[in-house]
């Protein structure tokens, strides 16, 4: 949805609650905004529009809640729950909207609401790179240690924690944290490659005379290149900026130049030409039609891969971590990961916190885990027998979540990942050199950094 449609919805609220509009209305507008039916109807008895429903006197708040896309229906479910308990009880609704597959395009969807103080969405997911973005905006609400107890928050993975963190104040709760896996053909390939070199000759040796392609991963120009792009690189020990003093460019070393040209290398040889042109879904699609030996995704991919109404390749799979290459010895995955943060404009704070607050749960968390192989932020969950036994993905994960790399950390992230999409992406088309790629990457980004 984009702001002007979540003003519609909030109209049509407001609207039904004083009267001024009919149930049949309602539901033609919202259906029309783009609701599916069954969110349709619930919000319809939140607004007092059935008077069957026990919440139906009007009083209910209703908020608001965008996500990054969710195909799964996890989250959907877990809102339905919400609104079935602690809504019930405590008069609150969610309406809850999946958003666009490009975290780029739900970037721009919140800065054009946000600069506009617009309050049309109130709970938002933020993708972990950009909290201190939206803090330094100071467009989300800060949690506090009296909401959200440090007892409480020391119970979950503090990586995540980090990343909401700027200033020393929490500015999203943690809901999910997100890493880079190899998904490979377990029925071709009877172990995973641990380098590049041998992900090279395990995919040469497969395709295409037992499967149509060798790797399939995200090459198309958005923030999925940059993750894509830095596990490759720092699998070869190479980094964007020094550690040490984030100020510091140091892409263009010969690490870098190693990963590049490993990454060039594979677009029209293991990998499609049309792999510069893929985000996360294309790629699985192709892997789930059983049409790739490998593919770098993140862990969503596991559970709609195993899922016999979409997937070809249900049981002939499994997950490893990332290769590495050159002098490395370990790979190491992009963390990525969705945090839930408080539209600073959104009247209804208290509200938006218990929603949050129940998606921080136990069970809200193993949902996750289990229904939609989302990595959670709980730390329990990793060794909850009942998530092991449904999803056996979790046995893998610890040294993988050891060893994750977060990609640059900064206020400026929109611009340096902006560079990075722009220069990488040129270089797989092979419109420019990796040299060439390297050396602009190092100026602009200075230049970025300078500003
Ligand atoms: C996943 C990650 C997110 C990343 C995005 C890139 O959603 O969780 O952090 O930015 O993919 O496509």
């Amino acid at each position: 949805m984009i702001p002007e449609q979540f003003s519609a919805l909030d109209e049509a609220i407001t609207r039904i609650r004083n009267g001024r509009l009919s149930r049949r209305s309602f539901l033609e507008r919202t259906l029309a905004i783009g609701l599916s039916s069954g969110a349709a109807v619930s919000l319809l008895e939140a607004c007092g529009g059935n008077s069957n429903s026990s919440g139906g006197n009007g009083a209910a708040t209703n908020l608001i809640w965008i996500s990054e896309q969710d195909q799964s229906g996890t989250y959907q479910m877990l809102v339905d729950t919400f609104n079935k308990t602690i809504g019930q009880q405590k008069g609150l609704h969610v309406t809850y909207q999946s958003g666009p597959a490009k975290t780029d395009d739900l970037l721009t969807q919140y800065t054009n609401m946000l600069r506009a103080r617009n309050a049309s969405v109130d709970v938002l997911s933020i993708d972990i790179i950009y909290p201190a973005q939206f803090a330094a905006s100071q467009w989300t609400v800060a949690i506090s240690d009296t909401q959200w107890p440090a007892a409480e928050r020391a119970k979950f993975l503090p990586g995540p924690i980090k990343g909401c963190t700027y200033q020393n104040q929490l500015w999203a709760a943690p809901l999910r944290t997100d890493l880079g896996l190899l998904y490979y053909r377990k029925d071709l390939l009877p172990n995973p490659p641990k380098t590049w070199d041998e992900l090279n000759s395990l995919a040469t040796a497969t395709a295409p005379s037992k499967i149509k392609y060798g790797y399939v991963w995200q090459g198309a120009q958005y923030e999925g290149l940059v993750c894509d792009f830095v596990e490759v690189l720092y699998g070869y020990n190479g980094t964007i900026l020094d550690p040490n003093d984030p100020s510091k460019v140091t892409i263009n070393s010969p690490e870098a130049r190693q990963a590049l040209t490993r990454m060039v290398s594979w677009v029209g040889t293991i990998s499609p030409e049309a792999v510069t042109t893929y985000q996360e879904d294309p790629a699985r699609q192709v892997w789930q039609n059983g049409n790739a030996a490998l593919m770098r995704n993140w862990p969503y991919a596991y559970a709609l891969s195993s899922d016999p109404k979409q997937s070809q390749i249900v049981g002939k799979f499994d997950i490893s971590a990332m290769p590495y290459g050159g002098s490395g010895t370990v790979g190491h995955s992009a963390i990525g990961g969705w945090n839930l943060a408080i539209n600073a404009f959104s009247k209804k704070a208290d509200a938006c916190w218990e929603f949050i607050h129940y998606m921080l749960q136990d069970d809200a968390q193993k949902q996750l885990a289990i229904k939609g192989t989302f990595t959670p932020t709980l730390q329990s969950i990793y060794t909850d027998n009942d998530v092991l036994a449904k999803q056996p993905l979790f046995g893998k994960l610890g040294p993988i979540l050891k060893n994750g790399l977060p990609r640059p950390v900064s206020p400026k992230y929109s611009d340096i990942s902006d560079i990075l999409q722009r220069y990488i992406h040129q270089a797989l088309k092979k419109q420019i050199s990796v040299d060439t790629a390297l050396s602009s990457l190092e100026t602009e980004l200075k230049k970025a950094l300078a500003s």
